[in-house]
């Protein structure tokens, strides 16, 4: 059996991007027979991007019942919370110790911070740049090999952090004996990507993402906000590079999509044809942001499905962190 495992950062609303993106095809493949499923909030990977404890517990939350409200299985996939299991932060403090500090330098994510130092003149060039920034790829490393993950669905700029988790799991291998099952990037090439309000990417950090669970006015609102061109109603639009376009194609099937098109050559205006995405959003993510709402006022129930989740996954980790503190030298002595 094949198994799945991804991490969601706790330190944002889920939007739009998320699900297509992410949410839908994790929630796809965790109903899969053939696959086993490891997701979980890697809130201590947000602490790195983020020192607002309420915003860190308000996002473990809001992604928990996300996940939830979408109708993740949680008696086939394992679902936890990162916290909840001990024993990643010690296997990363053992990955530590057979990782090459030259392969953290070479991280994108910690070279971007560095550039933008140099960038803004600063003479010290780790200027702001944690331990927790800089060997955050140690900790994702422990989190894919813990459960023998052989693929790991990744947006792209994760694809980096994945390889080096190969590298770590190699050399620990290497050093020790075959411990890590090393594992795969899984990118995939055909979820897709929604653009933002802004017409960049939608992201949490860019301002521009519509929250998947908006209230229906919120929602509402933040669609009428998309940016289309100045083509009048009755003349016919391009579909091609519209972003209202591909916010309806990403959630709408094959066929609605068509007719969709359709209404574009006919030259619909831009207001109307934005209110029929509103209503289509809105009539698909109902059921879901009831149910949402509901799981939002009820934390206690969605601590119980976390608990529970980590209890399964601890059932994994205790003996093979056992197995390998033992392989690397660490326990009793009779
Ligand atoms: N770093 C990932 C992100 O920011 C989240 C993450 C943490 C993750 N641990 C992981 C993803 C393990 C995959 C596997 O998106």
């Amino acid at each position: 059996m094949e198994t799945h495992l991804t991490g969601i950062t706790t330190t944002g609303t889920p939007h739009l991007g998320n699900y297509v993106g992410a949410i839908r095809p994790a929630i796809a493949a965790s109903q899969r027979k053939d696959v086993q499923s490891f997701y979980f909030l890697a809130d201590y990977h947000a602490l790195i991007k983020n020192q607002d404890p309420a915003t860190i517990r308000q996002s473990s939350l809001e992604i928990a019942a996300t996940w939830l409200a979408l109708g993740l299985d949680t008696s086939r996939s394992v679902f936890y919370r990162q916290s909840d299991v001990p024993e990643i932060p010690e296997l990363t403090w053992i990955l530590t110790t057979v990782t090459a500090k030259g392969l953290m330098n070479r991280s994108h994510a910690y070279k971007a911070a560095v550039d933008a130092n140099e960038h803004a003149g600063y003479v010290d060039q780790d200027k702001g740049i944690t331990m927790g920034l800089f060997s955050y790829p140690i900790l994702m490393a422990a989190d894919i090999l813990m459960f023998k993950a052989h693929r790991v669905p990744v947006g792209k700029d994760q694809k980096q952090h994945v390889e080096m988790a190969r590298d770590i799991a190699q050399r620990f291998n290497h050093i020790y004996g075959e411990q890590f099952v090393v594992p795969e990037a899984d990118i995939g090439a055909n979820t897709a990507i929604l653009t933002g309000l802004d017409g960049r990417k939608m992201s949490k950090s860019y301002g521009n993402a519509i929250p998947l669970f908006a209230p229906a006015a919120q929602l509402r609102k933040l669609i009428m906000k998309i940016k289309t061109n100045s083509v009048e109603p009755g003349v016919p639009k391009e579909t091609a590079d519209s972003t209202l376009f591909e916010t309806y194609r990403a959630f709408a099937t094959p066929a609605e999509t068509k007719v969709m098109a359709e209404r574009y050559a006919a030259g619909a205006g831009w207001g109307d044809l934005k209110q029929e995405l509103f209503a289509y959003l809105d009539a698909h993510l109902a059921a879901p942001r009831a149910e949402y709402e509901r799981l939002m006022a009820d934390p206690g129930h969605v601590e119980q499905v976390l608990k529970a989740g980590a209890v399964r996954a601890r059932a994994m980790a205790t003996p093979f962190l056992a197995a390998i503190r033992s392989a690397v030298g660490i326990g009793p002595l009779a």
